[in-house]
């Protein structure tokens, strides 16, 4: 599917709120869904023009060389953004910034309605002065801006930053831009004019994040009946070794001293009965079960290579998009598991008790795999990956229980090219490479706007509608 659809995400709001974290989300959220999106920081502009180590009065709006020079950075953010869409057929831009009053956003808007790039301003608002010391400790103070400044004097300094910000700040009134206003992330959200599937999929992510700590848990089942016969799919119950996980789980899990824990398995055995001995809240989601191998269904590798030689070849050609006769691609379980997503970032402690391609489409969405590579994520049995959502992704530790399992990841394939030559890209087919080059794996409606081939594409920094910043 082809789409002309361009929309920019324009965060809003004062240093230290959360913008950078919702950019890096909505960002990693939107490329697991196929869907090509690129952050644009100005800061990191505004580094590379004019260094980093600048003190708090580059920030003063009564320094009017520090204002020119934060509109420079500005302006070359923009303009990078608006070339990337029409040259590398972008389709989500993040512009991440403080665009903290309504001249700012008005030149934006502007700007990007020019090139039919529709604009979504997002704003984040904390009133949580906690949190907002938290974020400056976790993320400010480790910035280049402050490299080897005392961390005492950078959270002075930062703090008069946000002081010459909140000078000129204005929170977003504007009636006629689309905008969603999050309060405190997750306590308070306002929306205006959300226009089209997309921009209320994004919105709808967005109201759905919470930014207080926690952990997310993955295991795969224990061992199964099927892992030692080599076969995949199926229904089959643990082996004597996977039970034996089974029993481990409790003390490990207890160990790790994470309260309020609530465990998802699928409707399948194997996941049901490694959750067994773990008292906590227990749900089964059918959404979570095996990708579905049709009718290769509790075959071996080698009965699959035998009997359906070139589905096998094309499968190792393309393993995201190729789709089982009958079953599913991994891009099949993308789009089935963004529900999964969407609970997961409502909740807080979850331990996922799964299947291998479940757990690493899972898994890419947190630690940012393009599609290309998610099929061949070591996800290994007998072990449970701890994920801490941090700013810019999650901290990651992995905890081996010391008994044997069957390996069940085949590695990635040099590409021959007699392999090549079996490969068809057809589309709606079954036991093929089923893709459109591009294509998201959510619809998404065409742009508002029809595209043109004479919008300008320079920006003219002396234009007066750019005005002072903030
Ligand atoms: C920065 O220079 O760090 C951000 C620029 C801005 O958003 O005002």
């Amino acid at each position: 599917m082809s789409s002309n659809l361009r929309i920019a995400c324009v965060m809003v709001g004062l240093p230290a709120r959360g913008k950078t974290y919702i950019s890096q989300k909505v960002c990693r959220y939107l490329t697991w869904l196929g869907i090509k999106t690129k952050v644009f920081n100005v800061g990191n502009y505004r580094r590379k023009l004019h260094g980093a180590s600048l003190p708090h009065t580059f920030f003063d709006p009564h320094n009017s060389i520090g204002e020119q020079q934060r509109r420079e950075a500005a302006a070359a953010a923009l303009q990078d953004m608006i070339e990337w869409f029409s040259n590398d057929q972008g389709i989500v831009a993040i512009y991440d910034a403080t665009n903290s009053t309504k001249k700012r956003r008005r030149w934006l808007y502007e700007k990007l309605s020019k090139h039919d790039i529709q604009v979504l301003f997002i704003e984040s608002i904390c009133q949580d002065e906690a949190l907002i010391l938290a974020n400056i400790k976790e993320v400010k103070l480790s910035s280049p801006d402050y490299a080897n400044t005392d961390p005492d004097e950078a959270a002075v300094d930062f703090i008069a930053r946000i002081d010459h910000y909140k000078e000129q700040y204005e929170t977003i009134t504007e009636k006629d831009l689309t905008f969603i206003k999050l309060i405190n992330v997750g306590s308070q959200n306002i929306i205006n004019m959300i226009q089209g599937y997309l921009e209320s999929r994004i919105v709808y992510y967005l109201m759905n994040l919470h930014i207080a700590p926690r952990k997310i848990y993955f295991s795969r089942h224990g061992e199964s009946q099927y892992n030692l016969e080599g076969k995949i799919g199926g229904d089959s119950s643990l082996s004597e070794r996977g039970l034996l996980y089974a029993t481990k789980l409790p003390e490990l899990i207890q160990n790790l001293g994470t309260q309020d824990l609530v465990i998802w398995t699928s409707t399948l055995k194997r996941t049901v009965e490694t959750s067994q001995y773990l008292d906590y809240p227990k749900l089964q989601w059918k959404a979570l079960d095996e990708l579905d191998a049709g009718v290769c269904d509790g075959m071996t590798y080698e009965e699959i290579e035998q009997k359906y030689p070139e589905d096998f070849a094309n499968r190792d050609e393309d393993k995201f998009n190729y789709r089982y006769r009958g079953g599913e691609s991994y891009r099949d379980v993308v789009l089935r598991l963004e529900p999964i997503i969407m609970e997961l970032e409502r909740h807080e402690n979850i331990l996922i008790i799964g299947h291998q391609a479940i757990l690493r489409c899972i898994y890419a969405y947190f630690m940012n795999y393009n599609h290309e590579d998610l099929p061949y994520i070591k996800i290994p049995l007998h072990t449970v990956i701890e994920l801490t959502p941090k700013a810019y992704g999650c901290e990651e530790k992995r905890y081996k229980v010391d008994i044997d399992a069957v390996d069940t990841h085949r590695p990635k394939l040099k590409k021959s090219p007699s392999v090549r030559k079996l490969s068809k890209i057809n589309l709606g087919a079954s036991g093929e490479i089923v893709r459109e080059p591009m294509s998201p794996i959510i619809p998404i409606s065409p742009n508002l706007f029809p595209r043109t081939s004479s919008n300008p594409s320079t920006i003219d920094l002396s234009e007066p509608a750019l005005g002072s910043l903030e």
